[in-house]
């Protein structure tokens, strides 16, 4: 590998499509960074299943999920882009990992508490408990400096540069103590429909979300019904106007226009032009991204193949990291 450091982060195949914030919150970040570190892209299926999964539905959503990563610039020769449980080491050095954590450590976890909550105490599964820990185990296997993620993983971060410290202290330095890469909040994208919550797979009315697999006319027909206000004037505004702001702020994220310059051009403007025109940018920067996803699944064992192959340069570094794990613990090498 090169001399780049190493980056990780993970997503969830939990959708069937990825929607137009997870794309300019993460995905476009992870493209970027790609170029300057050696990346590690993991789709965390053994994360899947922490809550109740359909077994078809999850096979399905996994290869979407890749498809998309792909098809939106995630290029297979640069990072090792691959699927959890193709990578063993994973699942091994949770195990281990688990036997370091506390358990009132691991109870103060508030995404935990959040979903367990949701599902109710008794139905929360055991590796809902300790999904947290399955996490650190996807990062400290690659070594790396920089974890890119969303502001609600903080928590996680810092449970693995805690259970990184405390193994490294217990059995002699072993992990890179990594670093949270917190995306700007800039980039945050609101749902169209109701412009004060962030946009989300669990939104509430589906006109909300754009989905980067949605059809042109379904992008078209859910910006031009998005919630905006009777004052008429285009400016964002996010307290006032939230609804404008936030077509304002997802045009010119993907047009590269500064919102500035936006506001300028469509002084006395009426609504309906601006909703035209962030449709048509919409459109151009997502279309292209949809038709690809939907070429490379079209071909399954294409799409299979470069992710083994991303499993194979995956490997190669996690096997090295959990070698030395089960060697400072007292495991003793098969013959
Ligand atoms: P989720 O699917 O909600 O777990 O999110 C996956 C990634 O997308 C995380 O890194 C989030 O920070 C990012 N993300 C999700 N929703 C949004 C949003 N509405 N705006 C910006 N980024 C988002
Ligand atoms: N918990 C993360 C999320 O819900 C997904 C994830 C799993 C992850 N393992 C990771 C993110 C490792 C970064 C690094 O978004």
């Amino acid at each position: 590998m090169s001399a780049k450091p190493n980056l990780l982060s993970g997503m969830q195949p939990s959708a069937s499509s990825l929607h137009l914030g997870n794309y300019l919150g993460a995905l476009v970040n992870w493209v970027r960074m790609q170029e300057d570190f050696n990346a590690f892209y993991v789709i965390v299926d053994l994360h899947a299943i922490t809550v109740p999964q359909d077994p078809n539905e999850l096979r399905a959503n996994t290869r979407r999920t890749a498809a998309q990563y792909i098809a939106a610039g995630i290029d297979p020769s640069k990072s090792a882009l691959f699927v959890q449980s193709h990578v063993p080491a994973h699942a091994e050095l949770a195990w281990v990992l688990n036997c370091i954590t506390g358990f009132g450590e691991a109870s103060r976890m508030t995404q935990f508490k959040d979903k367990s909550q949701k599902a109710g105490t008794d139905s929360a599964s055991v590796g809902l408990f300790t999904y947290p820990i399955l996490q650190a185990a996807d990062i400290l296997l690659y070594q790396p400096k920089a974890v890119p993620v969303g502001e609600d993983q903080r928590q996680h971060l810092e449970l693995t540069r805690d259970l990184a410290e405390r193994f490294n202290s217990r059995f002699g330095q072993t992990f890179t103590i990594p670093e949270a890469h917190i995306l700007k909040e800039t980039a945050k994208i609101y749902d169209l429909q109701n412009p004060t919550a962030k946009m989300s797979k669990s939104a509430a009315d589906p006109k909300g979300l754009v989905n980067m697999m949605d059809d042109d006319a379904t992008i078209a027909k859910k910006i031009k019904s998005a919630v905006t206000d009777t004052e008429g004037s285009i400016k964002s505004d996010w307290e006032n106007k939230p609804g404008v702001s936030n077509l304002l702020s997802i045009h010119s994220s993907l047009s590269g226009e500064s919102v500035i310059s936006l506001e300028e051009r469509f002084s006395g403007a009426g609504y309906g032009v601006l909703k035209a025109e962030v449709a048509e940018v919409v459109i151009s920067a997502i279309g292209p991204i949809r038709d690809r996803a939907n070429d490379l699944m079209s071909d399954q064992a294409e799409l299979d193949r470069l992710l083994a192959s991303g499993a194979e340069k995956a490997k190669t570094v996690a096997n090295q990291t959990l070698a030395a794990v089960y060697d400072r613990v007292g495991f003793i090498k098969p013959e």
